[in-house]
């Protein structure tokens, strides 16, 4: 196991963003790439605003937030990578550009090197086989806030190494989460618990079981959860838990987890929930309604 320095982290939207911040946090540096110049310097702002609000509230000193925004590099070239110690991948949810990715990757990086992917439900060994190094390719999957919520999921493929499994823990306690261990089936623990529950309420809104609000009361004031499952589908995006909910159905076969109509239709309508301005609840500001 090498001493890690700098982590690659690949796709800057709101999860690779996220992934930096604590990677920036836990005193190691991150070189993070993405394909667009724009989204870069989008990640790099939000990072930036994010770690003021830390200051502004008193958990983080000025210096330390200095010190954490120097020690970020942004690049368009993927090459950028080959001297981080470990990657995270966090691109869309698209196998063939994962793949296309690890291939990368690999020729890029040493030999010893991790690659790690934050895929929510893809299969981590189909991405491993897109490598020379199988055994050193495992999932990482954070959680959206990351900076906020506590868990990272590790997924084994099926040729992962023990060594990799155990440097990804490390990294993981090291970030400041707690890490359990899913196995490489479709949704791993997280979605495959998830995505039926969202999917579930949005069968419940469609039959008319009970209005939107109804919905999510139940669930917040009922069992507790912080976000109903519908604002929680509109915070994950509604493109997102269509595409977990296909890849559970197509992957086990079973008619359990077949997509709501409602949700596709709404996908089909472009509306993806908060990053499109408009899901469950329409987020536009009030004057362009
Ligand atoms: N980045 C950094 N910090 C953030 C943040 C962000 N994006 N969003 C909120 N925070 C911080 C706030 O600064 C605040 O910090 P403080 O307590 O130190 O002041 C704290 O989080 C609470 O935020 P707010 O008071 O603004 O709002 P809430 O109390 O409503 O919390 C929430 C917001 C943390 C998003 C909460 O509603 C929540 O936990 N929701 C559920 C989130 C969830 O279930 N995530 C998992 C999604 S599934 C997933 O990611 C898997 C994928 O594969 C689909």
């Amino acid at each position: 196991m090498n001493t890690l320095k700098s982590i690659g982290v690949v796709g800057a939207g709101q999860m690779g963003s996220g992934i930096a911040q604590v990677v920036l946090l836990a005193d190691l540096a991150a070189v993070l790439h993405d394909r667009d110049e724009r989204i870069l310097g989008a990640a790099v702002q939000g990072i930036d605003r994010s770690l003021q609000r830390q200051v502004d509230k008193g958990t983080l000193s000025q210096a330390d937030k200095g010190a954490a925004v120097g020690r970020i590099r942004t690049a368009t070239d993927l090459k950028a990578l080959a001297a981080c110690d470990f990657v995270i991948e966090a691109v869309n949810e698209s196998l063939p550009l994962k793949r296309q990715i690890f291939e990368a990757l690999h020729v890029l990086c040493r030999p010893d090197v991790v690659l790690a992917s934050n895929t929510s439900s893809l299969s981590i060994t189909r991405i491993a086989a897109a490598t020379g190094r199988p055994d050193k390719v495992i999932g990482m999957h954070f959680m959206n806030p990351v900076p906020v919520m506590k868990l990272v999921e590790i997924v084994p493929g099926q040729a992962t190494s023990k060594e990799t499994l155990e440097e990804t823990r490390a990294l993981a306690l090291r970030l400041g989460k707690t890490a359990v261990v899913a196995q490489d089936f479709p949704g791993f623990i997280s979605n495959r618990v998830l995505m039926p529950l969202i999917n579930e309420a949005i069968f419940a809104l469609h039959e008319g079981v009970g209005t939107r609000d109804d919905i999510d009361t139940v669930m917040t004031l009922g069992m507790r959860h912080p976000m109903g499952p519908l604002a929680l589908a509109d915070f994950i995006g509604l493109d997102t838990c269509l595409s977990i909910m296909e890849i559970l159905h197509g992957g086990f076969g079973d008619p359990k987890y077949r997509p709501c109509p409602l949700l596709r239709r709404m996908v089909d309508a472009g509306h993806l929930g908060k990053k499109s301005g408009r899901g469950f609840y329409d987020y536009r500001p009030e004057g362009s309604r």
